[in-house]
């Protein structure tokens, strides 16, 4: 039987378009190794938001030239973000002809068709739209956990943030009509999955061609007997709506945990970001939500040195992390991509000065993060484990309510369970505890 090993780069959206690739392949005789030498195929799943996350798909595809010259049989591809928009589809064809097959995010659909003309003709490059109707094929994936499930709930976004390639990457913003999304949501929980995270760019614009928003939506979902737990993700703040934190505030199994972009803190930046907020509107948000929510966690994305950000900007970004005081954040150094409006800037920040914000940032950040962690210590929480830890195969890691990430001592049994967990100690970046029952 012909196996595939494939490579995910980014963001959930990317998992998730490889958990249906991966079914894809097994309903054509392919069969999944965790081993890229003992696969005939292998998928890059690429994603381009930040210029490291493109090169180090080609230092990657690079070092397969020897694994796919080994044998003629062999297929290598390359897919996603990368290959939808900019150059990289082009240099990929024209620099690395050890690939064999380029598709794109919106034709995934058309991957058996596409290895069908790559059988009989040879190279195959096509990154065009393609869509098939039927709603049964949008419970088609080989999902990874057998716990936890990614369900989207629209595609693309229309934001266009000044800074960001994925409306170029995802295309427009569509949702998917609700009746599919419970429809899947309930098959997931019948299948015994305890919690399912709900995928859009930005949720909070989800529903916008039915009758239905985002809040009545996630209320539904959240009232699915046997899904113990939803998540969802991404927020928009320009789009949060009250019915969104009433609805948190009177569903438990809704997570107690707000993931909030900021991106910066300077009115000014924000502006020019096109983000349609200012830092008033924002920490009003967060006052809402802690209002109506009061265990809530809120973490957020960052980006330092943005075109034109002055030491003021900055220090207005840093003033706003110590406000909120934030239980967790990505931290992103700005990276210029060609196409955007902010790329196009000539008053791009020099990398030094970008460095040396980035360790500032840090430097705000992380004793926050601590000091919430350390309050943490002696409470007892429901912790969903998913797997071993990292750093210690002696622990089991998992998460709880408010998105902690969590350590025991324990062993592979406790994963896709959930369990009572007494905290017991703390850093800036987990809790460690003990399981309770
Ligand atoms: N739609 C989501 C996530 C988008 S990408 C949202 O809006 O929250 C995830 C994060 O990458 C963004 O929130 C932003 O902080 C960061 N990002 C996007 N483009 C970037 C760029 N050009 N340079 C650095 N960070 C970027
Ligand atoms: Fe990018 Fe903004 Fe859309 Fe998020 S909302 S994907 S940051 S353009
Ligand atoms: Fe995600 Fe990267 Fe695409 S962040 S949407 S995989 S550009």
């Amino acid at each position: 039987m012909r196996k595939y090993h494939i490579i995910t780069h980014g963001c959930q959206m990317n998992d998730h378009d490889s958990e249906r690739i991966a079914a894809i392949l097994e309903n054509l005789g392919y069969e999944k190794t965790e081993s890229p030498d003992r696969a005939d195929f292998i998928l890059f799943n690429t994603c381009l938001v930040r210029e490291n996350a493109e090169l180090k798909v080609f230092g990657q595809v690079g070092a397969l030239k020897g694994w796919r010259e080994a044998d003629p049989k062999r297929i290598l591809a390359v897919s996603g973000c990368m290959m939808q928009t900019g150059p990289a589809g082009d240099i990929i064809r024209d620099k690395y002809p050890q690939v064999d097959l380029v598709f794109g995010t919106k034709n995934i659909e058309k991957l058996p068709i596409l290895l069908k003309e790559l059988e009989e003709e040879g190279r195959v490059f096509d990154t065009s739209t393609y869509s098939v109707d039927g709603s049964d094929l949008d419970l088609a994936f080989d999902r990874k956990s057998s716990f936890s499930a990614y369900v989207n709930i629209m595609t693309g976004c229309d934001n266009f943030c000044s800074y960001c390639i994925v409306p170029y990457a995802r295309g427009r913003e569509a949702s998917r009509p609700p009746r599919e999304v419970l429809e899947e949501v309930n098959f997931l929980a019948k299948a015994g999955y305890k919690e399912v995270t709900l995928l859009g760019q930005n949720v909070n614009s989800y529903g916008k061609d039915f009758q239905v928003d985002f809040p009545s939506l996630l209320a539904k979902v959240a009232e699915t007997p046997g899904i113990d737990r939803v998540r969802f993700m991404s927020s928009h703040p320009k789009d949060l709506s009250d019915d969104l934190i009433h609805v948190i505030a009177k569903y438990p199994n809704i997570e107690r945990h707000f993931h909030l972009p900021l991106q910066s803190g300077s009115d000014k930046v924000l502006r020019e970001m096109n983000r349609h907020y200012t830092r008033e509107d924002y920490l009003a948000l967060v006052d809402k939500l802690r209002k109506a929510v009061p265990d809530i966690t809120i973490t957020t994305d960052i980006i330092v040195g943005f075109p034109g950000e002055s030491e003021e900007d900055h220090q207005a970004s840093l003033d706003l992390c110590r406000k909120v005081e934030y239980d967790n954040a990505f931290t992103f150094i700005y990276s210029v991509r060609p196409g955007t409006r902010a790329g196009e800037r000539e008053d791009q920040v020099p990398d030094t000065i970008k460095s040396r914000r980035y360790q500032e940032l840090c430097d705000v950040l992380y004793p926050i993060f601590n000091r919430k962690n350390q309050a943490m210590v002696g409470k007892r929480v429901e912790v969903l484990f998913d797997g071993q830890s990292k750093n210690d195969p002696r622990k089991i890691s998992g998460r709880d309510s408010g998105y902690h990430l969590i350590h025991v001592p324990g062993d592979q049994n406790l994963v896709g369970q959930i369990r009572q967990v007494e905290v017991t100690e703390a850093n800036s970046f987990a809790l460690m505890g003990r399981v309770l029952n």
